[in-house]
């Protein structure tokens, strides 16, 4: 049932915001989006970890975007920075599978005990809080199950990003329950758009394909992810943000499922290749079989829609943003193949 209009915890004007993770993907590409739906002063707080990019957040209004360089870990730095403002908007994280397999622990770090200063933070500023989660924190689905996943999922995740990325949902419900902290969560399935790293499948094979090589599939490809364009997970966001009710959570998707190798068949249509132009490699240890978002409560009680539903047509444009944005992905792709081939992939 859609709740009553005097229910809805309306936080507009949004003022003074701090994006975790803002020059990270998801994080920047929220960062443009603010700076072009609200009047929103916004301060970046980012640790610059190998997944970030100073480049994404440029061209930014200097007077509206600021970046202070530190680890959400760092109580000293978070607490008065967090005071100066309204809403911390949370995305992040290490946020790599294949990394939290290689080395769990900054996973632990950042996403477990980052999160948990980031709360104690807002606790005692009073400052109203959004976590950016994941929909890896509810296991994975068979590939015939009519179910998808919704708010009342059990939690079941399988590697250690999802595991840590499962605490910081229970920690920041156990804050909103026992301390009264002003806060939303929502989970989102698999992005797509610019600005993400070459680590991840679809820029992967984007960019092997820019350098003249052979995209890898995990497996037999058979895997399914429900992709979204990284610009509806912002829309959706923002709107938990202005019209969420405190406490509650809000799955978000697009429709999007895609096994691995239809998607790998698109890139490679999209930029004139052979169907079969590909490699399988070693798959992914634990690697959850399929994700599906049922996202009817954020649709029915926000209003949200998503404006890129044509996956197609999404990708279309992100293949061109890979292809005209080489300054942008160059300097991290001969490390990121590096670690790859060493595990075979
Ligand atoms: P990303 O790896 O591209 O960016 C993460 C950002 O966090 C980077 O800029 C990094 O420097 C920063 N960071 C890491 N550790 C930090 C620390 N200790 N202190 C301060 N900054 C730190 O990640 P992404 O793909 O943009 O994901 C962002 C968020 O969205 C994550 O919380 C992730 O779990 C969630 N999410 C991602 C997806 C997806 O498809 N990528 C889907 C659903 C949810
Ligand atoms: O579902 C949301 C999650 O989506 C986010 O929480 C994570 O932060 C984000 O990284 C993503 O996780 P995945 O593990 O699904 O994304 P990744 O891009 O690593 O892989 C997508 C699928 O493609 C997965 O089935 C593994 C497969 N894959 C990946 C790579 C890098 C390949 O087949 N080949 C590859 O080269």
């Amino acid at each position: 049932m859609p709740p009553a209009v005097r229910d809805l915890h309306t936080l507009l004007p949004v003022q003074r915001v701090i994006v975790t993770g803002g020059a990270g993907f998801i994080g920047s590409n929220f960062v443009h989006h603010l700076v072009r739906h609200t009047d929103a002063q916004v301060t970046v707080l980012d640790k610059l970890t190998y997944a970030a990019s100073r480049a994404s957040l440029a061209g930014l209004p200097e007077d509206r975007v600021r970046l202070v360089v530190g680890d959400i870990a760092d109580a000293a730095l978070v607490e008065p920075l967090v005071a100066e403002h309204d809403t911390v908007v949370h995305y992040a994280a290490e946020s790599h599978n294949d990394n939290s397999l290689a080395d769990p622990s900054p996973f632990v770090h950042t996403n477990i005990v980052g999160t948990f200063t980031l709360l104690e933070a807002v606790r005692k500023a009073g400052v109203r809080f959004h976590h950016v989660s994941t929909d890896e924190v509810y296991g994975d689905l068979e590939l015939d199950d009519p179910e998808r996943f919704h708010e009342h999922t059990p939690y079941r995740p399988s590697s250690p990003y999802s595991a840590t990325k499962a605490g910081s949902d229970h920690l920041v419900r156990a804050w909103v329950r026992s301390f009264g902290v002003q806060a939303t969560l929502s989970n989102c399935s698999n992005n797509y758009g610019p600005w993400q790293h070459v680590e991840k499948f679809i820029p992967r094979q984007i960019t092997e394909i820019l350098e003249g090589r052979r995209p890898r599939l995990y497996g037999k490809g058979e895997n399914v992810r429900d992709w979204i364009h990284t610009e509806d997970h912002s829309s959706a966001v923002l709107a938990i943000i202005e019209r969420g009710r405190i406490g509650e959570t809000y799955l978000i998707g697009a429709d999007g499922e895609k096994n691995n190798l239809e998607v790998v068949r698109m890139i490679l249509e999209l930029t004139g290749r052979d169907a079969g132009d590909f490699e399988h490699v070693t798959d992914r240890a634990g690697h959850d079989l399929r994700y599906a978002i049922d996202s009817t409560k954020l649709r029915t009680e926000l209003g949200w829609r998503p404006a890129y539903a044509d996956f197609a047509a999404g990708l279309a444009q992100t293949v061109e943003w890979y292809t005209q944005h080489r300054d942008w992905w160059a300097p991290a792709k001969h490390a990121t193949e590096a670690a790859y081939a060493a595990k075979g992939q």
